[in-house]
């Protein structure tokens, strides 16, 4: 049967693939069905016909599965933030897992038990980073929000299950300013307009609360006004930021910044330590997590006292500090210069003497640190970005021979790419998926390594 575009067909989902969308065959073709859930006999109508797969929308769902909620947000069809606001809370973390498992079935020979999801007590406004774009709707109106799915519409967002309620609050009071003194949003299209992004960051255990407003050019109209009123409105604000951004670009943090108040830097405290965090460094989005996250990395690097440890891609240091008290040394190396800063800062303040910081590479430091200071690692912690570790690293893992490697990732595909490699020497003991991201399709894990 030869599927058509725009025809509608009645089908069976048989799975939830890696964004969490419903999966369907139609003689052998996958076809992508978003808001599927697996069990499900829906309609759909074809959008879009490829060669290999197609991508449908369901036009009714026939049989519904018991694992089918009604969203509790109002913008969810919209917003491209929650895609699994549809599903009962406990089967995402089956989803997760599965998710998980398929990623390593699909690269890795050996069957690796995956652990069950460690899921969230109360899933509900647990990030402590909001930034929303602002930008022009088709009227020509300053909107702030969220981005729709795939697109850089913004869909007009005053509330969000998953962001800090207080961030909301400051966040709104920051379009309310820019609205009422006729600021105009920044139009990506143009180039035109003046503020780009609200990012709102909170120590969600000290309240420490940074506002950081980007804009397109540097100078901001009423910009006296606006600190003020802030302030006046939230007293519990620390410190507000403008940074410059007037690239043509999706990055959302231009290289220059100007402190409007405060000292420019929030602190907050996970575990027993205290972090300071700073505009550009990255701090993870969930503490109440992070410190399960942590604490599992630790568990699986099992240390006794007696290891030189590396902490590569460290942000601020917070994995290295966590595990500096049960190793003999920490070497810490990550990219962006202001993160270092906080993680040498981190450790003063911590009063951790074991450890040491490195800027630059991990593909260049990493292999300095061996070759040029002759010291190698025991154990190394490895926690990249999304697009996971490189080639050269890993190689540079498989020549030293570390005991152990725990790859803390935010990608299960990159992860298992990564984990492909180090197979060749490195058998994987346990892999630990933990709910970062409640309701969306993101999946954090932890996996331990151990050498041949
Ligand atoms: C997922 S974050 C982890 C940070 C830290 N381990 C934590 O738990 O907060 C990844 C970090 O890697 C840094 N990074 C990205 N590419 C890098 C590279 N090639 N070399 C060193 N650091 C890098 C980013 O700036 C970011 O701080």
């Amino acid at each position: 049967m030869e599927l058509k575009k725009n025809e509608e067909y009645i089908v069976r989902i048989i799975d939830n693939g890696y964004e969490g969308e419903g999966i369907a065959k139609i003689e052998n073709k996958t076809i992508f069905v978003p808001n599927g859930i697996e069990g499900e006999k829906v309609r759909i109508k074809i959008l879009k016909n490829l060669k290999s797969h197609a991508y449908a929308k369901i036009i009714e769902i026939m049989e519904s599965s018991d694992k089918r909620v009604e969203p509790e947000c109002e913008s969810n069809s919209k917003c491209g933030g929650c895609n699994l606001r549809h599903i009962e809370y406990d089967e995402t973390l089956n989803i997760k897992k599965k998710i998980v498992e398929n990623c390593f079935r699909k690269e890795i020979e050996k069957n690796i038990e995956i652990e069950k999801t460690i899921g969230m007590g109360f899933p509900y406004y647990y990030r402590n980073k909001l930034q929303y774009p602002v930008g022009i709707d088709n009227n020509g109106n300053t909107v702030m929000g969220i981005y729709s799915a795939r697109t850089h519409n913004i869909v007009a967002t005053s509330e969000c299950l998953i962001q800090n309620r207080k961030a909301q609050e400051i966040a709104n009071t920051v379009y309310k300013f820019i609205i009422d003194n006729k600021i105009p949003g920044y139009d990506e299209e143009k180039g035109t307009g003046i503020v780009r992004h609200v990012i709102v960051r909170i120590g969600i255990y000290s309240n420490e609360i940074m506002v950081i407003l980007v804009t397109k050019q540097k100078k901001l109209p009423k910009e006296k006004e606006f600190v003020q009123y802030l302030k006046q409105k939230h007293p519990e604000i620390r410190t507000i930021i403008k940074n410059i951004n007037n690239e043509n670009t999706n990055v959302i943090l231009g290289e220059k910044e100007e402190i409007l108040y405060g000292d420019g830097y929030i602190k907050d405290t996970l575990g027993r330590y205290e972090f300071k965090i700073s505009t550009k460094s990255f701090y993870q989005i969930n503490p109440v997590q992070t410190e399960i996250l942590y604490n599992i990395a630790i568990e699986y690097a099992n240390l006794t006292g007696k290891e030189t440890v590396f902490d590569l891609y460290c942000g601020i240091g917070t994995i290295g500090i966590f595990a500096s008290e049960f190793a003999k040394h920490v070497y810490g190396i990550e990219v962006v210069k202001e993160a270092v800063k906080d993680a040498i800062e981190n450790a003063k303040i911590n009063k951790i003497n074991n450890i040491e910081f490195y800027t630059g590479e991990v593909e260049n430091i990493l292999q300095e640190l061996i070759e040029k200071k002759e010291i190698e690692p025991d154990i190394v912690f490895l926690d990249p970005p999304r697009k996971g570790s490189d080639e050269k690293t890993i190689q540079t893992l498989l020549n030293v021979k570390p005991k152990k490697i725990v790859y803390i990732s935010c990608n299960p595909a990159t992860l298992v790419r990564d984990i492909r490699m180090l197979e060749e020497k490195y058998e994987v003991k346990k892999v630990q998926p933990i709910d970062m991201f409640p309701y969306t399709k993101h999946v954090e894990c932890v996996a331990g390594l151990e050498f041949k």
